[in-house]
């Protein structure tokens, strides 16, 4: 038997070894946190892309009562910019997340679904997006959705 190891390549960052538009991405994503609807968790995500015609998106969690009906901050942006602008592609998705009155210590990890859609807009245009993951200590940089989703279905 044989083993396939995968490994994904994350840069650990400080805010101030981004370069512009990266902080860019983040700001807008942090600012996104305050628009979301999160009464039932309290946490607060927002989502900011950079497409391809340097269209700047933002999207934020938006929750439901019944609580599947909810759509996370990375879904609610991608769905967004694909509904406005189906012909550009995703260059980058930046993610914070606020909660108990500070933006969170650690990088937001986007969960499996988003990671599914963020894999899909990727293929769908064949061009890598790469993912900035906001923490006040460090930001993890990604540069491509395969790094944090590498055996994706795919038909
Ligand atoms: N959430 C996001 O919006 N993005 C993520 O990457 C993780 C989780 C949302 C879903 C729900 O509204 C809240 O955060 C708590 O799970």
């Amino acid at each position: 038997m044989k083993s396939l190891n995968i490994t994904t390549k994350i840069r650990v960052c400080d805010y101030i070894e981004l370069n512009k538009m990266e902080k860019i991405l983040v700001e807008v994503a942090k600012e996104a946190t305050t628009r979301a609807y999160s009464p039932y968790s309290h946490f607060q995500v927002g989502a900011a892309l950079l497409l391809t015609n340097q269209e700047v998106i933002s999207g934020n969690n938006q929750e439901n009562i019944a609580y599947p009906s909810g759509l996370c901050a990375e879904r609610t942006a991608l769905f967004y910019a694909n509904s406005k602008f189906p012909t550009e592609a995703v260059d980058t998705i930046a993610v914070a997340a606020f909660c108990n009155d500070d933006y969170t210590t650690e990088p937001v990890i986007p969960c499996g679904a988003c990671r599914q859609v963020i894999w899909e807009t990727q293929n769908r245009y064949n061009r890598p997006i790469q993912i900035i993951l906001y923490g006040k200590k460090e930001i993890y940089i990604i540069d491509s959705i395969s790094g944090l989703l590498p055996l994706a279905f795919n038909r």
